[in-house]
C-alpha cells in the first residue's frame, strides 16, 4: 500500500529545514546571486543542523536519517536558495554516500567523519573538457609510483570546486581498457600539483562555485584510492543514481517556489479591476503548475523509498530527475510570465528561479542521458 504520510522525524526535518531556509537563506539570496557569493556561513550552520551528512550513520558523523528525510530537507532549502541546495546535494549524495559505500574504515575516519558533520566540504570530479555525457572517455591519469599515485590532467564544471576541502577525482589508471581502467581517488586541497581554475561565471546557481581543477604531477598517497583500481566508473555511476534523487529534489524546490510565488502574486496583482488570479488563463497555469509539482514529488519519493529499501532505483531516480527538472523549467518560466514585467526584473527574485532551474536539466546527467538510462532499463528485459 502507498503511504504518503511522514513519520515524526521526517516531519520535524521538513519543519526545521523550512524554518532555517526562511530565517537564514532567504535574506541575501538575491544579493548572493548577483555577487556570486558562496553561502559559507549558512553551509556551516547546515552542518550543525546535521544537513551535510544526512544519510550517513551516526558512527561516521552523519545524522543516520533516511532518504525521504533528505529529499524533504533538500526541497525546503532549494525552494529558497537553489545554490545552497546543490552544495548540500553534492556533499551528501555524491561525496558522503560514495565514501560510505566504498571507503575503508581508515578513510572514513579521516575524511567521511568531518565531511558528514560539515566540518569539511566535498566535491565530486568526473567531467572533463571532452567527456561530459560520455563520462568514461576521460584523459586524466593516475600513475602508480611506489606508495603514491601521480595525477595529471584537467577536470571541469566541478561544483564546490573552489570552496571544497576534499575532492573525489576519477582518473585513468590503465589505458586502453575503456571504463575498466578508471579508478577513484580522494584528493585533499593543498596537495602540491593540485590547483583550481577561476570561478565560472554562470547563468544560474551563482551562489555555488564551479571551476576547473588542474593536476600537474600531483602526488597523493596510494591509500587515497577508493575501492580497487578499475572499479572507479561503476562507483561513479552507482553514486550518480543517488545524486540524481538529490538534483530532482533541488528542481522540485525551484518548481514549488515558482508555484507559491505565482499564487501569491495572482491574489494581489490587479488588472482590469480584478486580481489576475480570477482570470482563466492564470488559473490554468496555476492548476498545471501545482499538478506537476505533486507528480514530481511522488516520483522523487518513490525513488527515495526504493533506495531506503535497498531495492534497484536507478531508473526511478532518472525518471524523477528527468521529470522534476522539466517541471522546474516550466514552472519558473510560467512564474516569470505571471509576474510579467516585474518577473523579468532581477530585484524580485523571480527570474532567478528560471535561471537556477536550467542547470537541473544538465548536471548529474542531462535530460537526454536520463532518457537513455531509462530506455536502456526498459529494453534490457
Ligand atoms: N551503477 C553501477 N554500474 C553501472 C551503472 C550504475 N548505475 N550503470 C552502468 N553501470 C555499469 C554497466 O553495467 C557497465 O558494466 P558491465 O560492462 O560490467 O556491465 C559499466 O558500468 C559501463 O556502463 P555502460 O556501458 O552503460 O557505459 P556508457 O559509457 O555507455 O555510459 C552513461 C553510461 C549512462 C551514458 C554514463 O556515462 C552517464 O551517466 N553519463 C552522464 C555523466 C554524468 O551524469 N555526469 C555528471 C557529472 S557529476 C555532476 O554533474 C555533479 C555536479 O556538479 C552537481
Amino acid at each position: 500500500m502507498v503511504n504518503f504520510s511522514l513519520n515524526e522525524e521526517q516531519a520535524l526535518v521538513q519543519k526545521t529545514a523550512r524554518g532555517f531556509a526562511i530565517e537564514h537563506l532567504a535574506p541575501g539570496v538575491i544579493k548572493r546571486d548577483e555577487t556570486e557569493t558562496f553561502p559559507g556561513e549558512q553551509i556551516k550552520m547546515m552542518g550543525e543542523l546535521g544537513f551535510m551528512g544526512m544519510m550517513i550513520p551516526e558512527e561516521w558523523g552523519g545524522s543516520g536519517m533516511d532518504t525521504i528525510s533528505y529529499v524533504l530537507a533538500l526541497e525546503e532549502i532549494a525552494a529558497v536558495d537553489a545554490s545552497a541546495a546543490v552544495v548540500m546535494s553534492v556533499n551528501n549524495s555524491l561525496v558522503c554516500q560514495l565514501m560510505l559505500d566504498c571507503a575503508t574504515d581508515a578513510q572514513k575516519e579521516k575524511f567521511l567523519k568531518p565531511l558528514a558533520t560539515g566540518k569539511l566540504l566535498g566535491a565530486y570530479s568526473l567531467s572533463e573538457p571532452q567527456s561530459g555525457s560520455d563520462a568514461s572517455n576521460m584523459c586524466t591519469t593516475a600513475q602508480k609510483d611506489g606508495n603514491h599515485y601521480i595525477l595529471n590532467g584537467t577536470k571541469n564544471w566541478v561544483t564546490n570546486g573552489i570552496s571544497s576541502d576534499v575532492v573525489l577525482v576519477f582518473c585513468i589508471t590503465e589505458k586502453g581498457v575503456g571504463y575498466k581502467g578508471i579508478s577513484a581517488f580522494i584528493v585533499e586541497k593543498g596537495t602540491l600539483g593540485f590547483s583550481t581554475g577561476k570561478k565560472e561565471d554562470k547563468l544560474g546557481i551563482r551562489g555555488s562555485d564551479t571551476c576547473e581543477l588542474y593536476f600537474e604531477n600531483c602526488r597523493i598517497p596510494a591509500e587515497n584510492l577508493l575501492g580497487e583500481e578499475g572499479v572507479g566508473f561503476k562507483i561513479a555511476l552507482n553514486t550518480l543514481g543517488g545524486g540524481r534523487i538529490g538534483i530532482a529534489s533541488q528542481a522540485l524546490g525551484i518548481a514549488r517556489a515558482s508555484l507559491e510565488k505565482s499564487i501569491e502574486y495572482a491574489k494581489e496583482r490587479e488588472q482590469f479591476g480584478k486580481p489576475i488570479g480570477t482570470f482563466g488563463a492564470i488559473q490554468q497555469k496555476l492548476a498545471n503548475m501545482a499538478t506537476e509539482v505533486d507528480a514530481a514529488r511522488l516520483l522523487i519519493w518513490r525513488a527515495a523509498k526504493l533506495k531506503d529499501k535497498n531495492r534497484p532505483y536507478v531508473k526511478e531516480a532518472s525518471m524523477a530527475k528527468l521529470y522534476a527538472s522539466g517541471v522546474a523549467m516550466k514552472n519558473s518560466t510560467e512564474a516569470v510570465q505571471i509576474y510579467g514585467g516585474v518577473g523579468y526584473m532581477q530585484e524580485y527574485g523571480i527570474e532567478r528561479l528560471m535561471r537556477d532551474a536550467k542547470i537541473t536539466q544538465i548536471y548529474e546527467g542531462t535530460s537526454e542521458i536520463q532518457q537513455l538510462v531509462i530506455a536502456r532499463d526498459l529494453l534490457k528485459k
